[in-house]
């Protein structure tokens, strides 16, 4: 079956271009800086792009109702990879990524939210949200920098069609499958997080780490070996607009259906019995629900 596909990257960022912030993504100047030039990259070619804010290790700008987020050193690229990758298994509770540059991590598309502000933060609503989903998914993933804390509410945004909230930067993200963090005091216990998701703590010694900390243990190759090949995660367009192969596992809506008409084969009875029903229900034995 064959299916559109639209690639917003390919759509305004053409080869020269991105060579353009590659190359500012390689200079020895601070982020901040490089936040200015990637800006001025994008005004000089007339990118309809409004800039959002600066991160630690990303720019976002808002580009036809989309969060592009653009790397400005290695740890951005892998975060972008990072999160494209992790965003179908933990969406709704994080925003969705459409769309990232598979080769290098440079840039990627996501779901536009507002992010919170101090006064979204000092809800008690959205601390109990924030806890909810913190909760909910800490026995499969730890993720840094979204805890209950001041520091990070940056980091959350809400969707303002339906008033739900979501992380909106998740990139210091391990899959505990993958991954665990032990102490040092034995090598053994298994850090944990503390009550509101910032610190992990170690339940033996009470020692605290940062997620910063925890972090800058891992070597980029340990990083890069995590995420793996993520080109079979989404299709690789080439033009703006193309037409591909759909393939199902890309696809939630084929993939649902597909799995409907399985159960159908399988269950033969069930045909059965509603053909029965059917039956009855045009001579009137069954009243159909409203
Ligand atoms: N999905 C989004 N919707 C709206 N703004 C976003 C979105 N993603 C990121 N931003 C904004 O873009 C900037 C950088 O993104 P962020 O993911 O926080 O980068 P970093 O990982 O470097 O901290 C922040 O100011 C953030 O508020
Ligand atoms: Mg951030
Ligand atoms: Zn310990």
């Amino acid at each position: 079956m064959k299916g559109t596909k639209r690639s917003l990257i390919k759509k305004y960022f053409p080869p020269e271009v991105c060579l353009e912030i590659e190359k500012v993504t390689m200079l020895n100047v601070s982020n901040n800086r490089k936040g200015e030039k990637i800006d001025a990259i994008i005004r000089a070619h007339g990118i309809p792009a409004d800039r959002i804010g600066t991160g630690t290790n990303r720019i976002g700008f808002a580009i036809d109702g989309f969060a592009v987020k653009i790397a400005l050193d290695k740890d951005g690229k892998i975060d972008n990879k990072r999160e494209f990758k992790y965003s179908k298994q933990l969406y709704p509770y994080v925003v969705k990524v459409y769309e990232v540059d598979k080769v290098n991590g440079l840039i990627a598309v996501t779901e536009y939210v507002k992010s919170f502000d101090e006064s979204d933060f000092s809800e008690i609503k959205r601390q109990s949200q924030m806890r909810e989903i913190l909760a909910d998914i800490s026995n499969q993933f730890l993720i840094g920098d979204v805890g209950i804390s001041k520091n990070n509410f940056g980091n959350w945004g809400i969707r303002t069609d339906d008033d739900s909230i979501c992380m909106l930067d998740f990139a210091y993200i391990y899959s505990i499958s993958y991954r665990t963090f032990q102490c040092t005091c034995d090598n053994r216990t298994i850090l944990k997080y503390d009550n509101d998701f910032v610190n992990l703590i170690c339940e033996r010694c009470r020692k605290k780490y940062t997620f910063g900390a925890i972090r800058k243990k891992i070597s980029k190759q340990q990083q890069a070996d995590e995420i793996g090949d993520i080109s079979k995660l989404g299709y690789t367009l080439t033009k703006p607009e193309e037409e591909v192969d759909l393939v199902l596992e890309l696809e939630p809506a084929l993939l649902e259906k597909a799995k409907k008409e399985k159960k159908k084969e399988v269950d033969p009875r069930k045909i059965e019995i509603k053909k029965h029903r059917n039956q009855h229900r045009k001579a009137g034995m069954f009243r159909r629900k409203k």
